[in-house]
Parts: structure tokens; sequence; C-alpha cells
């Protein structure tokens, strides 16, 4: 039987300049909760109807680790292993060319530790034969557009009112990096 090809991927966690990536584990659960229920999380990256709790995260990451198409990694400190954040990839499609990217700092940002990650990983999925890596971000959230338009990521099409928050409509920025964009932003 041939391997599965996110078990090479999940191996081959990658290292960047001051962080690492790790697979995430079920005892990871806590932080998880703890991270994705802090205010910016919710309001950048989940929208306020995401209900975060042990059980939703036990089984939001059983199920990656088991899924042919998910990736999901821990970013941490290289210094001292402290968990930092995550990085995942929701979705791949079957040949493992096209990837979906959602990712998020629980502590310590603003100090380039996310983008250390990203350009790691990226460098990492586009050298294992991905072809394509698309991320989607509420228009008011400059600073992930920025990071990942500093990444190479390019703006791609703009989903009018796509998000609503509780109180108004937002628009859903959507963007894709192909390998040339990336290495041109080395
Ligand atoms: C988005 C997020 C993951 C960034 O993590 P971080 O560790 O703070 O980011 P970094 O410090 O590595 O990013 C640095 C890059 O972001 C960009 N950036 C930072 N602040 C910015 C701003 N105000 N406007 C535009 N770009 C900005 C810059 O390109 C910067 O790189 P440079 O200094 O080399 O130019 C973090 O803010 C977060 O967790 N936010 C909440 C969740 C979220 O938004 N997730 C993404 C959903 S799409």
């Amino acid at each position: 039987m041939s391997p599965n090809p996110c078990t090479f991927f999940r191996e081959a966690f990658c290292e960047g300049n001051r962080v690492y990536l790790r697979e995430i584990k079920t005892s990871d659960v806590p932080r998880l909760v703890k991270w994705k229920s802090d205010r910016l999380v919710q309001r950048m990256a989940l929208g306020p109807d995401a209900c975060i709790t042990a059980a939703s995260q036990r089984s939001d990451i059983k199920q990656a680790i088991k899924s042919d198409a998910e990736l999901y990694f821990i970013i941490c400190l290289e210094q001292s292993d402290r968990p930092l954040g995550y990085i995942r990839i929701n979705w791949m499609d079957t040949s493992h060319r096209f990837a979906w990217l959602r990712f998020a700092m629980g502590e310590e940002r603003g100090k380039g530790y996310c983008k250390d990650a990203l350009q790691a990983f990226i460098a990492r999925l586009l050298s294992q034969g991905v072809h394509r890596i698309e991320a989607e971000a509420y228009e008011f959230n400059r600073v992930s557009i920025g990071l990942m338009e500093s990444l190479g990521f390019k703006r791609e099409g703009l989903k009018r009112q796509a998000h609503y928050d509780g109180e108004r409509y937002a628009d859903v920025a959507v963007l894709g990096l192909l390998a040339q964009d990336f290495l041109s932003h080395a």
C-alpha cells in the first residue's frame, strides 16, 4: 500500500529562523481553547458563532490527524519549545496540489514569529509539490492580509459582504499564492 501523502507532510515538520512547527496533539486542547477564546482571534479568524469547547477542539484535532486532506501544526519557539500559535491546512485536494491555509497566533503577536513560521511552512509545502495555496481574510484584518502579501500572496478577489460579525457585514478578501509568487518574495 502506498504511504498516505499527508503522513509524509506531517513527519517532515519545518523550521524557521526562530520557530519550528510540530504536529498538533490532543494534549494541545487546553491551549487551543484558550487561544481560540481570545477576542482578537474570534473577531479576526473564527466569527461570532464559533463554539470553542474542549470537546469541539479534541474532536477537531482528532479529525485533522486522521484526515488525508488536512494538516494541523503548532508553532513553537525554537529557544524554549513554547507553543505560540497554529498553522493549518484545512483542506487539500486529493492530488495534494491545492491547499487551503488558516493560521492564528495565541501569544507573542507582532514579533515576526508567524511570518517566520509561514515562510518555512510554505517553502516545505511547495517543495513537496503543492502548486497553489489559498486563503481568505476578512477585509478589516489588515495584519493578516499584510502578512500574506508580504509572503507573495496576491489578492485575487473580494467576496462582497460575505461575513456577518453579529452587527454588520464585511467583505472577505480571497488571496492565492503560486510558487513563483513566493520565490519572488524570498
Ligand atoms: C494575523 C496574525 C496571525 C499575525 O501574527 P504575528 O505573529 O503577529 O505576525 P508577524 O509579526 O509574523 O507578521 C509580520 C508581518 O505582518 C504584516 N503586518 C503587521 N502589521 C501590519 C499592519 N498593521 N498592516 C499591514 N501589515 C501588517 C507585515 O507584513 C509584517 O511583516 P514585515 O514587518 O516583515 O513587513 C496574528 O495577528 C493573529 O493571530 N491575529 C488573529 C487571528 C488572525 O487574524 N488569523 C488570520 C485569519 S485570516
